[in-house]
């Protein structure tokens, strides 16, 4: 086998193990929905967000009771990967609820099905597939059921033509550029025979510049800055998926986060594949009239009345500048915790992916934010088996690992996505030797973040509480500014709240405390 027929086989045989495993009836089967009362989907950030001349969406409320013919037909939503996923798909509740769509209990419930997809790695796509498979059964039970696939996958070359002869049941095959269309999508899934397909290559110039959002929860909220990425890493696939760089005006984003502090909101993350690339395609790179990331972190930290905490996600280290350091250093809201994937420790690696960095600017960085923000918690990103890594190169990201001292960091194997620049690279490493230096990684790592955060017993952080932690009635669960999770002894009562907290134990992920009573100095 040639080594591009290899390449096309890549994604190929994931659909023919979840293929045959549906044959084979080894697919689990589908667990019941919890039950419990039906949840009514609030659609929130449209109504009072107005700023002049901006493009909101036109939503007929009736349209719901036409596809389905009956009231409140209910929508489930499974979805996979990134926050960009998670936040697109309350997106896409906000829209549906807008249609008079309520949330069903469960997949089992619905009228409306919907697989919110990844394409990041291979193992992402796997399992949304086998999800889409396992819920088939639907269809017979329900044969008035919409079923519909979006998100990443459909995105990537080939992948539709796939998603259809492996899923012919399937209704709706849209991608991540259209969810605005969500509207006519579903009208036409119901009305049309033949599964509707409508993957758009880019973002249209039809992209409003606020979509309703029905966001999970109450407390914290995720606000898109900009869409899609210009990097062009060789490994990665979200520039084929996400599209071109995109920033929505400053003014649309201020004024959602005003109307999630008017609703209550305690915390934001700014969300974008790349955020500190934000207002390079809108206002332009230097000089008189740019507006950048540094710029949008200032004027959201004066301007946010309510908001307690502003974190953002996720970065390029090579767009972070000292002056954004600064200015995020400088804002009282803006949390102490950088994630900045490094992906490796290798310069000679990072030339291969594309990273535009090496690893001493890297360092820079790191000096930077630890020398103007010395508390910051920082984490990152780490793939090992890139093609060609030896041994030496993946040495240095261990010793790379060794010398930031992260607080935490999400460690993959290699994944080759066709179409990549780096699959048509030499030199691929076997899964066996990916799993054993990842193994490795991994062990360095956790030793570090343990370390780290038994260096945190005894002092006291500011924790938002964010609710019971689940299935103790006393014992909540909230996070320090710099991310890291914390549980301690505490009533329903505390929800929302900033409240001080002593650690008394720790693990290598998450921290165990106790309610400060009197007032103290936080650490
Ligand atoms: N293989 C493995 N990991 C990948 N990532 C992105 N593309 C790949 C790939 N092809 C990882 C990177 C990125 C994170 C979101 O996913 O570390 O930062
Ligand atoms: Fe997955 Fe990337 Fe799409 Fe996020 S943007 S869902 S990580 S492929």
């Amino acid at each position: 086998m040639t080594q591009k027929d290899h390449k096309a086989d890549d994604l190929n045989h994931i659909l023919d193990r979840v293929e045959q495993m549906m044959k084979d009836g080894t697919l689990e089967l589908l667990p019941m929905a919890e039950q419990g009362a039906t949840e009514d989907l609030t659609p929130g950030g449209f109504d009072h967000l107005e700023p002049a001349g901006v493009a909101q969406m036109q939503i007929d409320p009736e349209a719901g009771r036409r596809i389905h013919g009956k009231p409140e037909p209910r929508v489930h939503i499974e979805t996979f990967g990134c926050q960009m996923n998670e936040h697109d798909s309350e997106i896409m509740y906000g829209i549906l609820a807008q249609m008079g769509y309520v949330k069903a209990q469960g997949p089992d419930d619905a009228d409306l099905l919907l697989f919110n997809t990844c394409a990041v790695r291979e193992s992402a796509v796997e399992h949304a597939f086998g999800r889409i498979g396992q819920l088939k059964p639907l269809k017979y039970t329900n044969p008035d059921l919409i079923i519909g696939v979006c998100g990443c996958v459909p995105q990537v070359e080939g992948q539709v033509e796939r998603i259809k002869r492996m899923f012919p049941y399937l209704d709706l095959i849209f991608g991540t550029h259209n969810i605005h269309r969500l509207p006519e999508l579903v009208e036409r899934a119901r009305s049309e025979r033949e599964t509707v397909v409508d993957v758009w290559e880019s973002m249209g110039d039809d992209f409003p510049d606020i979509l309703p959002a029905a966001r999970e929860g109450d407390l914290k909220a995720w606000v898109t800055i900009m869409y899609g990425c210009d990097k062009h890493c060789t490994y990665c696939i979200v520039p084929t998926t996400r599209g071109k760089e995109r920033s929505r005006p400053y003014e649309v984003i201020l004024a959602e986060v005003q109307e999630l502090a008017r609703q209550g909101f305690k915390e934001i993350t700014l969300l974008g594949q790349n955020v500190n690339a934000y207002g390079k395609d809108l206002y332009g790179r230097h000089g008189e009239g740019a507006f950048d990331f540094g710029d949008l972190i200032e004027l959201i930290d004066r301007n946010s009345p309510g908001i307690e905490r502003i974190r953002f996600t996720t970065n390029h280290p090579k767009d972070f500048t000292r002056k954004m350091v600064e200015q995020i250093a400088r804002a009282e809201k803006v949390c102490e915790w950088f994630h900045l994937p490094v992906q490796s420790g290798s310069d000679s690696v990072l030339r291969r992916m594309k990273r535009s960095y090496n690893r001493k600017q890297y360092l820079r960085l790191v000096g930077w934010i630890r020398e103007l923000i010395p508390d910051a918690v920082i984490t990152t990103d780490i793939i090992v088996g890139f093609p060609g890594e030896t041994e030496e190169e993946f040495q240095e990201t261990l010793s790379l690992v060794e010398e930031v001292q992260y607080d935490a960091a999400f460690m993959f194997m290699y994944s080759e996505r066709a179409g990549t620049p780096a699959a048509q690279m030499e030199d691929r490493l076997s899964v066996p030797e990916k799993k054993e230096r990842l193994q490795r990684l991994m062990e360095v790592q956790n030793r570090i973040a343990r370390a780290k955060n038994e260096a945190r017993v005894g002092k006291v952080y500011d924790i938002l509480v964010e609710g019971l932690d689940k299935g103790k009635p006393d014992v909540v669960f909230g996070r320090t500014r710099g991310n890291i999770l914390v549980t301690f002894p505490g009533d329903e009562s505390l929800r929302g709240r900033i409240v001080p907290v002593r650690i008394t134990r720790a693990g290598t992920w998450t921290l165990e405390g106790e309610l400060v009573e009197s007032p103290v100095t936080l650490a």
